[in-house]
């Protein structure tokens, strides 16, 4: 057993904005195993958390419940720290951004690089929204792509054709939050330095810190040219003001990292601890940041680079992971595959994903895929079928006989191998190698199966004077299961839970490979329940049904019909029309009739528009019929055609109208 290290340990702190999804709960479920196993391993290790609450999103999305940003945050604090319990995630502290710490921090932090010189300032030009009184970042406006002309795309590239601009040079941009034309405006701004910080990042970010593949991605960055950092953003800002710059606020990434130290400062301030002892360029602690990888920029670089400048220690590690899919595929609303933490607890246990992340988890990059399938089979046949399984198959013959262990191993070969796995399991623990940990640990599980299937203690049981033998080989069996058990603790912590209450003792590494002999254990009861299908179909109907709107749209409502041949389609006959006359009809609800130009001819159609159209409203307007659409009688007349109109019903009806510039009578191809 190595000394004693004392570990800090954080996983990114979630935006409050939205709820934890897979992606969230793998990253927070492969930090606390890591946190868990160096618990177990005896390490000092604390593992700290928070939400992430500032910036532009969070007062739209408060305006739009109708609350303040501080009412809005702290709602969904408290639902990341319900599904993240929920989960077993085990955080020492989970803090917010928008706290007393966090302030104190950034404020400190930022005077001393701005006292080393490492903040600038300049006037910068950027859209204004006149309407809505804001600089309007480049998600927030859209329009034209100046280069591909295609229409609706963001404000810094093109989905179209790939083009990057800024979002000025948008054709008709307009605010995607008032629908006003954005102006250009000045204000001045506030720069981290980057730039000074090349030579100190290219060593940083080889030297360990960094998975291999991480480092080179980061070296292709630090081999271009690397741009100063705006780390301001203009009132109204929902964050921290910046010291002495009234309406100038620090950029929501600007405080987040160090958010992290707040929410251990928080924590120490209650236990009596100094965050310094952690922090301070000479620490003797270690510091470990797991991320995904769409943000290894902000914690490989700016992070690193703040750090360095404000005089603290700079992260022992930081461990990026990929993404989660579901399937094989990217996770998507639609197909219910976009599954909220909250959804997945409402129909299954939380150490079934525990375990199978942890199968599949490695130290890389690599995404990782939940194969629904898969993660049944798997969990059934390793968790239930082969670990509980030995307790379940044991157990009850020691119980039988007065519940007390025999005291030789009965099979030091089959032992010898447990004992040796010890610390090769720890080692793969450590290096986050977490798929590889629980093929070993299903390795040992199944050769103690074989034993016991081989040994067959069921059969012996129902033989006179074979008690001593039966009681060797179960007791083999619940030593085997007590090693199994310490090493999947750190996975599936309330299995281990029960499975101590069942042995009499609490598990830890340092006793995983002694034999246990010639002590009481007490009554089985059973540990884990299988995977049921029905449970992962009903979790894939309920992501499907809290889809949002725009994910399960119109088309989704009305998927598009049967595919039809061009003749056809040329045989519909649309045409513009002027509607010269619309009256409301006696005795129909949704029905207008309408009177219609159709450039020399006159037609009388009745149309389905009245919950959305006041005749008058209509009159004088162009819209589009379909002209060669045989006369059908109807309660009220015959109606000669169909006029064009999209929406869901009710007010929301929208008849086609062509440009004012088509004549009625223009046929519309
Ligand atoms: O990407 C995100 O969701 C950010 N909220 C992560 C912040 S991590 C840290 F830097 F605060
Ligand atoms: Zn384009």
């Amino acid at each position: 057993m190595t000394q004693s290290r004392k570990i800090l340990v954080t996983s990114a702190l979630p935006y409050a904005n939205g709820e934890l999804h897979l992606g969230h709960i793998m990253e927070q479920i492969q930090t606390d195993i890591w946190v868990r196993f160096q618990k177990l391993r005896g390490h000092d290790c604390l593992y700290v958390c928070a939400d992430d609450a500032h910036g532009t999103a969070i007062t739209l999305k408060a305006e739009e419940l109708g609350i303040s940003p501080e009412a809005h945050i702290q709602a969904m604090q408290e639902a990341h720290e319900t599904v993240s319990k929920g989960f077993l995630i085990e955080h020492d502290n989970f803090h917010s951004t928008h706290s007393v710490e966090n302030r104190e921090l950034a404020e400190m932090i930022y005077r001393r690089l701005d006292g080393n010189g490492h903040i600038a300032r300049r006037e910068i030009i950027q859209a204004f929204d006149p309407e809505k009184q804001l600089f309007l970042a480049d998600r927030y406006i859209k329009g034209s792509c100046p280069k591909c002309k295609a229409p609706d795309q963001y404000g810094d590239n093109c989905e179209a054709c790939g083009a990057t601009y800024s979002p000025m040079e948008l054709i008709d941009p307009v605010s995607a939050l008032s629908g006003a034309t954005p102006v250009p405006k000045e204000s001045e701004h506030f720069f981290f330095r980057l730039p000074e910080f090349a030579t100190f990042l290219k060593d940083w970010t080889r030297a360990g810190h960094l998975q291999p593949e991480v480092a080179n991605k980061v070296a292709e960055w630090l081999d271009s040219d690397l741009q100063e950092w705006d780390i301001s953003r203009d009132a109204p800002y929902f964050g921290f003001e910046i010291p002495d710059q009234p309406g100038k606020f620090f950029y929501v990434w600007l405080d987040a990292p160090i958010g992290y130290i707040a929410s251990l400062k928080n924590l120490l301030d209650r236990t009596g601890g100094d965050w310094l002892d952690y922090w301070k360029r000479d620490s003797d602690a270690e510091v470990y940041h797991f991320i995904g990888k769409d943000i290894v920029n902000f914690h490989a670089l700016f992070w690193p680079a703040m750090l360095h400048s404000a005089d603290l220690r700079t992260p022992t590690k930081i461990c990026v992971h990929g993404f989660v899919t579901v399937n094989g595929k990217k996770m998507s609303k639609s197909r219910g595959t976009f599954i909220n933490g909250q959804t997945y607890l409402a129909h299954l246990n939380p150490e079934y994903l525990r375990y199978y992340f942890a199968a599949k988890l490695t130290g890389s990059v690599d995404d990782l895929d939940l194969n629904l399938d898969d993660f049944i089979q798997r969990v059934n046949s390793d968790l239930v079928g082969k670990v509980v399984n030995i307790a379940s198959r044991t157990a009850k013959f020691i119980n039988k006989a007065g519940g007390t262990l025999a005291t030789e191993v009965a099979e030091p070969a089959l032992w010898q191998r447990f004992v040796d796995a010890n610390e090769s399991i720890a080692q793969l623990y450590e290096a986050r190698e977490f798929s590889k940990a629980m093929r070993e640990i299903m390795a040992l599980a199944d050769a103690a199966n074989e034993y016991i299937a081989a040994k067959e203690p069921w059969k012996m049981a129902k033989q006179a004077g074979q008690e001593a033998e039966v009681q060797a080989v179960c007791t083999q069996g619940i030593n085997c299961f007590r090693a199994l058990i310490t090493w999947l603790k750190p996975v599936v912590p309330e299995l281990a839970r029960k499975a101590e209450a069942f042995l009499g003792e609490t598990l830890s590494w340092q006793q995983a490979p002694s034999f246990r002999g010639g002590e009481n254990i007490n009554a089985f009861e059973p540990l884990m329940v299988r995977v049921e299908k029905d449970k992962v179909d009903a979790m894939i109907e309920a992501s499907k049904e809290e889809a949002p709107t725009p994910a399960s749209g119109p088309l989704a409502d009305e998927p598009i019909a049967e595919e039809i041949d061009f003749n056809s389609f040329a045989k519909v006959d649309l045409r513009v029309v002027r509607i010269v006359k619309a009256e409301h009809v006696e005795g129909a609800d949704k029905l207008l009739r309408l009177t219609l130009d159709l450039g020399g001819e006159t037609r009388n159609v009745f149309a389905g528009i009245k919950s959305a159209y006041q005749p008058e409203d209509l009159e004088g307007k162009l819209t589009v019929m379909v002209a060669n659409l045989a006369p059908r009688k109807m309660k009220f007349g015959v109606s000669e055609g169909m006029v064009l109109a999209a929406g869901p019903g009710g007010k929301d009806i929208h008849i086609l109208e062509p440009h004012s510039g088509a004549q009625p009578g223009q046929r519309v191809m």
